[in-house]
C-alpha cells in the first residue's frame, strides 16, 4: 500500500484525498492518501512522524509551503526557483526531496483552455506566494510579456527584480494599465475576502481568459470578467493539474485529467 497525505492548516476543506484516489483508480496503484492537520508550530515534526509511518511522501498546502522547501534535503529545479514546495518525496535513505508543481498546474489549466502561452501577454496580479509560483512557471513558456500589478506596490517590484533574467517582466499600477491583455491571472487572496479589484475594463477583449486561482466559488474577479464578456476560468484545473504532477514524480506516470477534473466539478457544486 501507496500511503500518502496533505498536510495543512486548515486541511478539513481539502479536495486532494478525492483527486488522488480518482488518479490512483485509473493507474491501477493502490493508495491510501490521509488529510493531516498540522499546528503551526509543528510541521517539521508532523512531517517526520508521517515518513517514520512509512509514507512514500506528501502534499503540502497553506500554510506550509515555504517550511515544506525548508524541511527537505534536496531540492528539484521547480522549488528551487521559488523557495516553496508542495511535494515531498521521502527517500529510501531518510532524506527528503522536495518539488513544486503548483507552477506547472497552472500553466498546464491554461494552455488547455487558451492554447499555447507562447507569445501571449499575461496580467499577473498579485506578489505573494502564490503570484510568485505561477510567474516563474509561466516565464518559462516564452509570453510576449508579464505585467504585475499589486495593491502594494513594492512587492510588485521586488518580484520583478527577482525574475526579470527570464523574461520581459513589467509593473504597474492598476490605474496606468492600458492594453488589453490575453490573460489575465488573479493571484491574490481578494477573492476569499469578496473584494473587487480597480482593473480598467480596456484590458479585457472577449478572447481574454481571466483565471482565477480560488476555486469553488464566484469571485468578485470572475464577475467582473463575465459581466463584461471575456473568458472565465476557477483555479479547480490548477488543482488537478498540479496533483497529477505528483503523481508524475510519485509513480513515474501522469495521469488523464479531464475526467478527473469533470468529476470534481461535479462534487464542488453540490
Ligand atoms: P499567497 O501565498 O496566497 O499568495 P500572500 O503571500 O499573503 O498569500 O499574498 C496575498 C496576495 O493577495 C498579495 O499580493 C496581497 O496584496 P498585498 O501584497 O498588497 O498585501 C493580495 N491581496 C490580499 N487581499 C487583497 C485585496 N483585498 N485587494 C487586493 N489585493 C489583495
Amino acid at each position: 500500500m501507496n500511503k500518502l497525505a496533505v498536510i495543512g492548516n486548515p486541511v478539513k476543506h481539502s479536495l486532494s484525498p478525492q483527486i488522488f484516489t480518482l488518479f490512483a483508480k485509473q493507474m491501477g496503484v493502490e493508495i491510501q492518501y490521509d488529510k493531516v492537520f498540522s499546528e503551526l508550530k509543528d510541521f517539521s515534526h508532523t512531517v517526520t512522524n508521517l515518513r517514520e509511518q512509512d509514507y512514500m511522501g506528501a502534499n503540502v498546502t497553506v500554510p506550509f509551503k515555504q517550511e515544506a522547501f525548508e524541511f527537505a534535503d534536496e531540492h528539484a529545479p521547480s522549488a528551487q526557483a521559488v523557495g516553496v514546495a508542495n511535494v515531498l518525496i521521502f527517500q529510501e535513505d531518510g532524506s527528503t526531496i522536495a518539488h513544486n508543481t503548483d507552477g506547472i498546474g497552472i500553466v498546464n489549466d491554461v494552455s488547455r483552455q487558451i492554447g499555447e502561452i507562447k507569445d501571449k501577454s499575461i496580467l499577473l496580479l498579485g506578489a505573494g506566494g502564490a503570484a510568485k509560483g505561477a510567474l516563474y512557471s509561466l516565464l518559462q513558456q516564452q509570453p510576449s510579456k508579464v505585467t504585475l500589478v499589486n495593491r502594494t506596490a513594492s512587492r510588485a517590484v521586488e518580484l520583478r527584480e527577482q525574475f526579470e533574467q527570464l523574461g520581459n517582466i513589467q509593473t504597474s499600477s492598476f490605474e496606468a494599465l492600458s492594453q488589453p491583455c490575453d490573460i489575465i491571472i488573479n493571484a491574490t487572496s481578494s477573492g476569499l475576502h469578496n473584494t473587487k479589484l480597480p482593473i480598467p475594463i480596456h484590458v479585457l477583449t472577449q478572447q481574454t481568459l481571466c483565471y482565477d486561482m480560488v476555486y469553488g466559488k464566484s469571485t468578485p474577479f470572475l464577475q467582473w470578467a463575465e459581466e463584461n464578456g471575456a473568458q472565465t476560468s476557477d483555479g479547480l484545473g490548477m488543482l488537478v493539474e498540479q496533483a497529477a504532477e505528483g503523481c508524475k514524480i510519485w509513480f513515474g506516470e501522469r495521469p488523464e485529467t479531464a475526467t478527473v477534473l469533470a468529476a470534481l466539478a461535479q462534487l464542488v457544486s453540490k
